[in-house]
Parts: structure tokens; sequence; C-alpha cells
């Protein structure tokens, strides 16, 4: 039993029936200062009832109740605040660590059930955006908290593959392509030529009717368009691997939207059976009315399908191959609409496990303070802004600790895992500014600092051939310890919290606030002073890298053990 549930217990015995243990657990919290102990029960909802004051209720409660199992327990106002016992919590705490290592924190809690993860999903012929960088490393975070929590991960890439814009693109190529200066340097040309054909499209509707038609031969399986395409496709793919090779992130799935060409008549038929299709201007649309949502068109006039239709059988086919407990959707704010109308339309048609997709938003990253656009040629080069984190981090070491080995694999793992603490460490509905200087900063609240704490602990470690096979029992004769040590025990109910909110954020501010703690630690006590604890902090701060380096984890972003 831990404390909280003694003092529940404890709690229930003095109020004598008045509340029963599991009512009074659901009331505790935790008090808002360290000051004030580690539980709180407020007396507030018991004061009608007791037709006493929160204040008096409060104190007879502290009076009433046995101590046996805390420290002490105070009336404080109209709170009650238990004071667990460090001792035993410290020598808790740190075994559980010490034992468990990375498993720390793990809980089963999903039964091995299949969670996908819609993530990433860059659109081809066009660049790798910073909303595409996003969608990735909060899908990869959140693949790494369910699969901590006991689910079975499956992580999809959507790649954008599918759609009119490519009959255009392949009317350009046409008109204007060069094989070997696309090959040399694809996204840019391809982006380029889409440029072009659409502002000669809003001009010419020839053009526009030439890029329909071309997108509808590849409905057909025309060999031409297709093989157009599918080079188009491999050509991106190419640079979009490179940008997953730096950021250590590998799929499951890889089947773009055109993979579902084939499955979509099926839906289509499906929702028309089911009386769900209605004409409109000669389009096929499903009505949303009831939902406070506009009509999700399924075909155009022409029969080509939409987005909207790719998904609806994707999402079909995701429930038919993984029998999925949830499917999450990692894709930015300005589709909210569309993921709700997703839903709907699915749930119109009678499949009730639409309720288990969940779209994750996230916010727009601006760049000195403006927009990025694909289309205007505003292009985020991703990939240098990556190259250039990276150097940065190789500045650093070679500034602070030039004769590190390894300098080049330190940089990386630095110079990435800055851009993707930063970009996690923000609530994801919250935009953030893509600024690399302070991405990449040792101070503040960045991965460099996590980073570092972990590394000097590593090196405090190596200094004291720490040794974490050898049993220790810990003892604290001060109080410096405990921040830490509170800290430490939050770990596996931040990691339920962050995956429950699909918030990776929850994991980086913890690591945050522990890098910081122990800095403070760091700062007050003299690790490696040769007295009777100092077992017992070497032991500690080893807790505390384990943890640090398990959140870093559970971020995607390493720990290199000397930087
Ligand atoms: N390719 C789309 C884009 O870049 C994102 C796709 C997200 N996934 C999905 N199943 N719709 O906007």
């Amino acid at each position: 039993m831990n404390e909280k549930q003694f003092a529940a217990e404890s709690l229930a015995n003095a109020l004598n029936g008045l509340l029963n243990t599991e009512q009074v657990f659901d009331l505790l919290e935790k008090p808002k200062k360290i000051e004030l102990g580690d539980i709180a029960f407020p007396a507030f909802s018991l004061a009608k009832e007791l037709h006493k004051s929160p204040v008096e209720i409060a104190k007879d409660l502290a009076e009433k109740i046995d101590t046996a199992n805390f420290d002490k327990i105070e009336a404080a106002g109209p709170y009650v605040n238990f004071f667990v016992s460090k001792t035993d919590t410290t020598a808790a705490v740190i075994s559980d660590i010490v034992n468990k290592k990375d498993s720390f924190g793990s809980q089963d809690l999903g039964h091995n059930g299949n969670v996908t993860i819609d993530m990433s999903a860059p659109n081809i012929a066009k660049p790798f955006s910073i909303g595409h960088l996003r969608s990735t490393v909060l899908g990869e975070s959140i693949s790494n908290l369910y699969k901590k929590l006991g689910y079975n991960t499956i992580k999809i890439n959507h790649l954008g593959d599918w759609g009119k814009q490519f009959g255009l693109l392949i009317t350009a190529y046409e008109k204007y392509g060069d094989e070997a200066v696309i090959t040399a340097n694809p996204i840019d040309e391809l982006l380029k030529l889409y440029v072009k054909i659409n502002a000669e499209a809003k001009e010419d509707p020839a053009i526009d009717e030439a890029g329909r038609a071309w997108f509808l031969k590849m409905e057909q399986g025309d060999e031409e368009a297709l093989r157009i395409w599918k080079w188009f496709s491999d050509v991106s793919l190419i640079e979009f691997n490179r940008i997953y090779d730096k950021l250590g992130v590998t799929f499951d799935f890889f089947t773009g939207e055109s993979f579902y060409s084939d499955k979509m008549d099926a839906i289509a038929d499906d929702l028309d059976k089911k009386g769900l299709l209605h004409e409109s201007r000669g389009a096929l649309v499903v009505n949303l009315d009831k939902y406070n949502l506009n009509p999700a068109l399924i075909k155009k006039t022409d029969g080509a399908t939409l987005y909207i239709t790719r998904d609806l059988a994707t999402a079909v086919y995701r429930k038919k191959t993984f029998d999925f407990v949830k499917s999450l959707y990692v894709v930015g704010a300005e589709q909210i609409n569309h993921f709700k109308q997703l839903k709907a339309v699915l749930k119109e048609a009678g499949y009730d496990w639409s309720d288990d997709m969940t779209h994750i938003p996230f916010g727009m990253v601006t760049q000195g303070g403006k927009k990025f656009s694909t289309r205007e040629g505003h292009v985020v080069k991703l990939e240098m802004a990556l190259d250039e984190a990276v150097e940065r981090a190789l500045q650093m070491i070679n500034d602070k600790n030039p004769d590190l080995p390894n300098k080049e694999k330190v940089a990386h793992q630095v110079g990435i895992g800055a851009v993707t603490f930063y970009d996690l460490k923000t609530d994801r509905m919250n935009g953030y500014d893509f600024d690399l200087e302070e991405m990449v900063s040792f101070e503040g609240e960045t991965g460099p600092y996590v980073q570092y704490a972990h590394a000097r602990i590593q090196s405090i470690l190596r200094k004291a051939a720490f040794d974490p096979a050898v049993e220790q029992l810990v003892h604290f004769s001060g109080n410096e310890h405990w921040e830490l040590v509170k800290h430490l025990q939050e770990f596996p109910a931040t990691i339920k919290r962050a995956a429950d909110k699909f918030e990776p954020s929850v994991v980086a501010k913890y690591a945050i606030v522990l890098a910081q703690a122990f800095n403070r630690y760091y700062a007050q006590v003299r690790i490696l002073e040769d007295d009777a604890e100092k077992d017992s902090r070497l032991t500690l701060i080893y807790a505390v890298s384990v943890v640090l380096k398990e959140a870093l984890r559970l971020l995607g972003v390493q720990a290199p053990e000397e930087m």
C-alpha cells in the first residue's frame, strides 16, 4: 500500500463512515508547497454535513488520526497535511529505480492493444515542412509513451502522394520539365514547376482541365501517368528519407494516400448503400448538418476522389487490418475540421469505432514572427536547419570540450536533440518561433541543458567508479535530497498524464525540472566528499540520471554519456 492509500484509509476511519476510503482518496491533493507536506486533504466538502467550519474539521481530524505511517500529520487552515516518512520514501523510490532501471515508470495499461499513429505524412514533390517535422517528432514521442504504457504502437507514414495536384504536375512536366534538372534537385524543381503551373491554371482553364485529365488517368491506372507519378514519388522519398535518418525516426508502415486508390469505390458504395450519398451540383456529398459541419464532398463531378475519400478508406482499412483500440492522427490544427468531418461520416455510416479515432492537432511554427508557406516559395529548408543545429552543437563542443571523443556523433545527438526537445517542450497547441540559437543553447529550458545534466552525472559516477549493481542502502541526514526524491517519484504518473493528454510537453517539462533540481543539489552538496553518505549521494544521482535518460528517450532525444 502506498502513502496516499494509508492517508485515505486513516481519514476514512477518523470520519466514521461519513466518506469511504475511495471517496477520500479521490479528494486527496498535492500541497502547493513542499513545506506543507506531501498529501493534503481539503475539508471544505464536509462542512455542511458536520455543521463545522472546514478549519475546525481539519483540526479535529489531524488530532484523531494515528500518525504511525507518517512523519507527522498537521492541520493547516482547512487542510489536513500528511508528511510522509522521508527515510522510507527515499529508500523505496531509489531502490525501485535502481532495480528497474529504464523500465522504471513502465505500466501495463494497454495489454498490448494496437494504437495506430498517423504521423509525418509529407506531400511528395513538395518540401518537408516544419509542420511535418512537428508531426514526426510528436508522433514518435507519443508512440514511445504508449509503448511505455504497454500498448503496441504502429507508426504509419500516410504520405501525400495522390490527388489532382499530381495531374497538374504531370501537365507541367510535359510542358516544361527536364529530367536531369529535376533529378539533381527534385523537391526544389518540382515545387517550381508546381508553382508555375498553378498560376497558369488559374488564368487558363485548359491547363486546369489537362491536370484534371491526368489525375483521372492516374486513378484509372494509366501506365504513362503512373510512371511519371511514381518517379516524382521516388525522387521525393530519397529526400524525405535523409531527414528521417537524421532524426532517427522509423515507420512501421509507409503507405501513402495512393495505397487506397483501389479501396475508395468500396467506401463510396458503402455510403451509397446506407443512403448517405447525395447529389449536390453534380458532386456526391454526405450531409453533416446534424453535426453542425459542412457537407463532406466524397466524389467530384468527374468521379475524382478527394482527400477525405482517401481518409475514409484509410480508416476502414486500419480498423480491419489492425483492429486498433486507438487510432491517432498527428496533424496540424488547420485540419481540425477535416477530421471532424471524417469522424462524422464514419459515425453516420454506423462505424462506432470512429469514437476511438483522435485527431491530435498542433499549432504553427513561425520564423522571425512570420508564418511559413511552402506554396509561395518561402520554403523552410528543414534539412539545412537540422544541419545548422548540428553545426552549432559542434561549435559549442569545440569551445567547451575540444578533446571530447566522438565529437561528431555527440554534436549530432545534441543538435538534433535540441530541435526535437524545443518542439516537444511547447504545449502542442501553441506554436513557437524557430530560433536555432535558443534551441541549441546549454542554458535555459533546452534539450542540451537536460542532456548536460545527464552527462555531468555520468562524469561524476565515472570519477567515483560507481557500480549500480552493488546494492546500496541509502541514508541522508539532511534534506537536500528530498526535492529530487519527490520529483523522481512523480515520473510514472507524469508519463501517464502525458499519454492521456497526447502531450509530450508534460515529459519535457518534467525533465527540465528534474535537471534544474539536480543542478541545485550539485551546487549545495559535495557529492564526492568522502563521508558516510557518499554512496547514498552517488546512488541518488545515478537514479536521477536513469530517469533523465529515460525521459529524453521518451521524447526521442538521445542522452550522450559525455559532452
Ligand atoms: N499530407 C497531409 C499534409 O501534409 C497530411 C496527412 C495527414 N494524415 C491523414 N491521414 N490525413 O497536410
